[in-house]
């Protein structure tokens, strides 16, 4: 069972370390972009993955009701975005994924948002089925070149 923790001074390095599978390094960005960026985005939310004391992952969400340079006109407003999701290489295929959207689906509701929206970069070792088998549907929009998905928070 993972639970998402706020990364601080003391866990940045161990989130920093994690890395995703080689070929699947075109998915996401690392963990040090991301927590860069997010310092930037106003409307972010970033934490660490965590098993106990070992670090597995990081999930990154986006808060519409909060304004941000990064929104565009026609953004949804009722869908909390999974901006970035990774679980480390040694750790993947243990279920923490599938935990992970657990995760991004209550963190939609504490925000009071009804969907749930990511998109993914297309192609190979694309997660498509992964987000299809956790409720998220494909829209038929592009998200910049990647493939938007939505599904309703349950
Ligand atoms: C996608 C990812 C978060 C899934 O995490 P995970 O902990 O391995 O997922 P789980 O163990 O909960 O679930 C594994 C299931 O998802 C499926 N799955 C995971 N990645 C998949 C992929 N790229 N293509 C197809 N299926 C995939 C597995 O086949 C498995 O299915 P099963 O339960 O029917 O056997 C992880 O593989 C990852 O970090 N990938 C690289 C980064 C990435 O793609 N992030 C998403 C950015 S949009």
């Amino acid at each position: 069972m993972i639970d998402a923790r706020e990364v601080d001074f003391y866990t940045l390095s161990a989130i920093i370390k994690l890395k995703v599978r080689a070929n699947q390094e075109h998915l996401v960005a690392p963990n040090s972009v991301t927590i860069a960026q997010f310092h930037y985005e106003p409307a972010g939310c970033v934490r660490g993955l965590w098993n106990g004391d070992i670090p597995v992952g990081l999930i990154a969400m986006i808060n519409p009701l909060i304004e941000s340079p990064s929104f565009e006109e026609g953004d949804a407003l009722d869908a909390a975005y999974l901006w970035r999701l990774m679980i480390a290489d040694e750790h993947q295929g243990k279920g923490y994924g599938g935990e992970a959207i657990a995760i991004a689906y209550q963190q939609s509701r504490e925000w009071g948002l009804p969907k749930l929206q990511t998109s993914v970069v297309p192609g190979e070792n694309c997660p498509m089925p992964f987000y299809e088998q956790h409720g998220l549907k494909q829209t038929g929009k592009m998200l910049d070149k990647e493939v938007e998905l939505m599904g309703l928070v349950p």
